[in-house]
């Protein structure tokens, strides 16, 4: 089996989805030569898993990258250069985020602007900042169409920031989550839209309600169900999935 792609960055992988995004993609028996596990401080207890399993897997390279940083994420975009060795990267997956509980009633300027700041701005910026590895893989690639073996944006969101069907999910409010993720939304379907010409495939990603500390215990999906279902959808995705939001089982989903 062909890897899903020779480069691949995950954003926040030291815990939950990332990590074992990360884990999997190194222990499939064709994994990428290059796993870039970013999170905001890998050398910290918090990133104590990841270290561990970059320890186990040399194809993994751990680096430093907050979202919510610029100076950060040139420095990462710097370190990826180093180890691609002139090669563009193949495929970003930006799955760091945040979900806070509030409500219309409780909710303050701070804190929103801070949601919007992780969950919006970050990951547009961290796609700002790799356009040109990205771009430099689709040039340089010899395979027809779109797909994450050639070059790939995929932008982690929830069913929750949909306008189509996000009301038939309750639970507690969230909803500086839900504005967000509605806005990260709009962002990929900027990105497919402008990146189309260039080759580069733009996909929104819902990884179904997953038990991790973002879903809580409650959720009815394990990491690893969630985790091998998003890399079954993302190994077959085309041309005809930019711009679309789907979730992890492949089916599409309403904005
Ligand atoms: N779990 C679910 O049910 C569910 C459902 C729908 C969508 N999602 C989406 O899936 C993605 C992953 O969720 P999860 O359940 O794995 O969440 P999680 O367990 O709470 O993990 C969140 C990750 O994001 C990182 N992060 C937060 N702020 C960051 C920043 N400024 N810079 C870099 N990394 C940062 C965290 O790093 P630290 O350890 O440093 O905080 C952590 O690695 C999120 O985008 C989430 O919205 C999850």
């Amino acid at each position: 089996m062909a890897p899903l792609a020779c480069s691949v960055l995950v954003t926040g992988s030291n815990r939950g989805i990332g990590l074992e995004l990360v884990q999997q993609l190194a222990e499939t028996t064709d994994p990428p030569e290059h796993i870039f596990a970013t999170c905001r401080n890998p050398a910290g207890s918090q990133g104590k898993a990841l270290r561990e399993l970059a320890d186990k897997h040399p194809t993994i390279h751990v680096v430093q990258l907050d979202v919510k940083d610029p100076s950060s994420l040139k420095a990462a975009v710097s370190v990826v250069e180093s180890h691609l060795n002139g090669k563009g990267l193949n495929l970003l997956i930006n799955n760091a985020g945040v979900a806070i509980y509030g409500s219309l009633e409780t909710m303050e300027q701070e804190e929103m602007l801070s949601v919007f700041n992780t969950n919006v701005v970050g990951p547009t910026l961290v796609v700002k900042e790799f356009l040109p590895l990205l771009k430099k893989a689709a040039r340089e690639s010899a395979t027809e169409g779109m797909s994450c073996g050639k070059a790939a944006i995929i932008n982690l969101t929830s069913r929750l920031g949909s306008i189509g069907r996000g009301f038939e999910f309750e639970g507690p409010p969230v909803y500086s989550y839900r504005v967000t993720k509605a806005a990260l939304n709009m962002a990929t379907a900027c990105m497919a839209s402008e990146l189309q010409s260039e080759g580069v495939l733009c996909t929104a990603l819902h990884p179904g309600w997953v038990k991790t500390d973002m879903g809580t215990a409650e959720a009815p999906l394990t990491v690893e169900c969630s985790v091998r279902g998003i890399l079954r959808v993302l190994a077959n995705l085309s041309s005809l999935e930019t711009g679309a939001f789907l979730d992890w089982e492949g089916n599409h989903f309403p904005w």
